[in-house]
């Protein structure tokens, strides 16, 4: 190690680099955050929303900054001018300056007015909620997200998606948050600001980007013990894509597996369950074109075309999705004892143990293991067709993949 540097008259010159490097780190921790490897950045312009409020911020800035160094210069300027050692007499007084009151009063309100104009007029320019929007439903649950799409309606309902949001880019997305439990937060930064989920109030506001991808979303609001395991992804399409995946969604019905197969002995599972499971997933989980209809779990209609579990615990990027190993492992282990994996998932376990719900212990039910793998091959046969699979060949946000298509 060379520290002979510390005695090298250019130091100085380096050292003075130091207050920006400092400066950076600390603005690049508070507008960024790393989950799933996704960078997440309230700094990014593609949204029109960030847009507004960087320019707000900025112009706030700027005037703050010509406050502080006008008071500064004032301060300093007065403290030179009237030390004692140059003022041998008392200063002159100037208790009832009229003309002077007025100017310290004056600048206020101006800075005010100002500061004022500025807010109103973003405000203006981000809540507005035109007709043409498009209109997006998302309703917390602990600990998951339901995204609806109130115009594409389907036989007993509207298309709906588990924790993955599905819209165009270029196009303002009206959000209306809700939740069915306790407060959470809906924000996914790159798109735009956070929204509270309130129970029994609708709250919308604009959401949008420019450029496709997939971004990152979180629940902001402390709503109990998986708060941390609340995430979604927006998926951003280009328009002629987001129709296709809107379009077949609307025309989806659950596929019809093969006699014999292991997806149909799963989907007995699913939609009746056993001797030793008699709490089906088909009363708590929908799939459209299907007798199962349940709204207390995440709509299941196209669980194949997914690529997280868990509202955002585990993903499946991987061309080889549900089947890859690991992943796999992750879906039988959810299916056998959610609460085991996730704190306080309401689904019950498979695996015999006791789980929580309302308050109360549960005995929960018993599926095999072969049971457990048969209702995953049917989860994953539940697939939009490939034309609407909205992860194929789209970006992975700060991270520089690409999501793999349908395999
Ligand atoms: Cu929901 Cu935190």
């Amino acid at each position: 190690m060379n520290t002979n540097h510390d005695r090298n008259p250019g130091t100085a010159r380096h050292t003075a680099k130091w207050p920006l490097a400092v400066g950076a780190a600390i603005t690049a921790t508070l507008l960024t955050g790393c989950q799933g490897g996704q960078m997440i950045s309230l700094g990014d312009q593609a949204s029109s929303y960030n847009h507004e409020m960087l320019n707000m911020g900025l112009w706030a800035i700027g005037l703050s900054l010509i406050i502080f160094l006008g008071v500064s210069a004032g301060l300093f300027y007065t403290v030179h001018k009237f030390r004692e050692e140059n003022n041998q007499n008392a200063p002159q007084q100037f208790h009832g300056n009229n003309r002077l009151e007025t100017v310290l009063v004056f600048i206020p309100t101006l800075i005010v007015i100002l500061l004022s104009i500025l807010a109103v007029r973003t405000m203006a320019r981000v809540n507005p909620v035109s007709q043409q929007s498009l209109s997006v439903e998302a309703l917390a649950k602990q600990f998951w997200w339901n995204f609806s799409y109130p115009s594409a309606k389907v036989t007993g309902g509207v298309v709906a998606n588990g924790n993955e949001m599905i819209v165009p880019i270029k196009q303002t997305i009206a959000v209306t948050t809700t939740s069915a439990d306790v407060v959470h937060g809906f924000w996914a930064p790159n798109l735009g600001g956070q929204r509270a989920a309130i129970p029994g109030s609708q709250k919308t506001w604009n959401i949008g980007t420019e450029r496709e991808g997939v971004y990152q979303g979180n629940c902001t609001q402390l709503c109990g013990s998986s708060h941390a395991n609340m995430r979604f992804k927006v998926v951003a399409l280009p328009q002629n894509r987001f129709d296709t995946f809107i379009k077949d969604a609307v025309a989806y019905t659950a596929p019809a597996p093969a006699a014999g197969s292991a997806e149909e002995r799963g989907m007995n599972v699913f939609m009746k369950g056993t001797a030793t499971a008699p709490m089906a997933c088909a009363a708590c989980h929908r799939v459209q074109g299907t007798p199962a209809a349940g709204v207390t779990g995440p709509d299941l209609s196209f669980f194949g075309t997914r690529r997280t579990l868990g509202a955002g615990m585990w993903e499946a990027m991987t061309a080889d999705h549900w089947m890859a190993p690991d992943a796999a492992a992750h879906l039988h282990a959810w299916i056998k004892h959610s609460p085991v994996v996730k704190p306080g998932s309401l689904m019950p376990r498979y695996d015999g143990g006791e789980y929580m719900d309302k308050g109360k212990m549960i005995k929960g039910g018993t599926l095999s293991d072969q049971e457990i793998d048969d209702v995953a091959a049917y989860l994953r046969s539940l697939k939009l067709p490939d034309e609407a699979d909205y992860w194929a060949g789209i970006p992975i946000n700060g991270t520089g993949k690409i999501a793999g298509g349908t395999k």
